[in-house]
């Protein structure tokens, strides 16, 4: 097993991002559960092979994630990253890459879980927000954590305002916690505690969010 598996179903910012940060030569395929998405067109300019399963094609949730299985397994990757996978997965699947399979998610988990995580920030008038990079568990948004970053949230932000400070800070944190699994610094038994080393390079690779950035 080796290398990386990214999930996605349309902008493919994180995806561009993990390229951005060296990690292109270790993604064996980026997989789009929709066709003709920008992160499919990141991945052909970084030379990713890509490969569509559309969903709708599929007659339930546990047929099409057989398939998207039997694809991975083919590939057999070390980790596979959802990065705005945009699709529920099915227990059976989740638990066949139990502690191989980590999602990016735009708020502090256990706070404001779904697909309205930065709106329900701004209208709970939270002080701080951030981003979670967690494993994936059967339920949504859940699982253990790997590592968090903190943005401030302000008084007179919009929805826009906060989303855009938040994917800023997603960048570089998925990156980071990619390397930190891929250097073996990531040790997760399948119990709700994650533990991460700590090392030097840390600093360089979280940049100015250094300090803000807790695993
Ligand atoms: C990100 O905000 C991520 O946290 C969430 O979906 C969004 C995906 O954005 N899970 P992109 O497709 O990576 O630009």
């Amino acid at each position: 097993m080796s290398g990386i598996v990214v999930l996605i179903s349309g902008r493919g910012s994180n995806l561009a991002a993990m390229c951005r940060a060296g990690l292109a030569p270790q993604i064996k395929c980026v997989i789009s559960n929709k066709a003709d998405v920008r992160g499919l067109a990141i991945a052909k300019q970084y030379d990713i092979r890509t490969h569509v399963i559309d969903h709708t094609k599929f007659e339930s949730r546990k047929d099409f994630d057989i398939e998207l299985a039997k694809t991975i397994d083919g590939l057999n990757p070390s980790l596979i990253a959802l990065a705005g996978f945009m699709r529920i997965l099915t227990p059976e699947f989740v638990r066949h890459y139990a502690s191989r399979i980590i999602n990016i998610h735009p708020s502090l988990l256990p706070s404001f879980t779904g697909a309205e995580a930065q709106s329900s920030a701004v209208g709970s008038h939270v002080k701080v927000s951030g981003a979670t990079v967690h494993y994936v568990t059967a339920e949504v948004d859940h699982g253990p954590i790997i590592a968090q970053g903190v943005v401030p949230v302000k008084g007179d932000d919009s929805i826009e305002d906060l989303s855009t400070r938040i994917l800023a800070l997603e960048h570089v944190i998925y990156p980071f916690a990619i390397k930190k699994i891929l250097a073996k610094q990531v040790h997760h038994q399948q119990s709700e505690v994650v533990i991460v080393d700590t090392d030097e390079g840390d600093e360089d690779l979280l940049g100015d969010y250094f300090g803000y950035v807790y695993y």
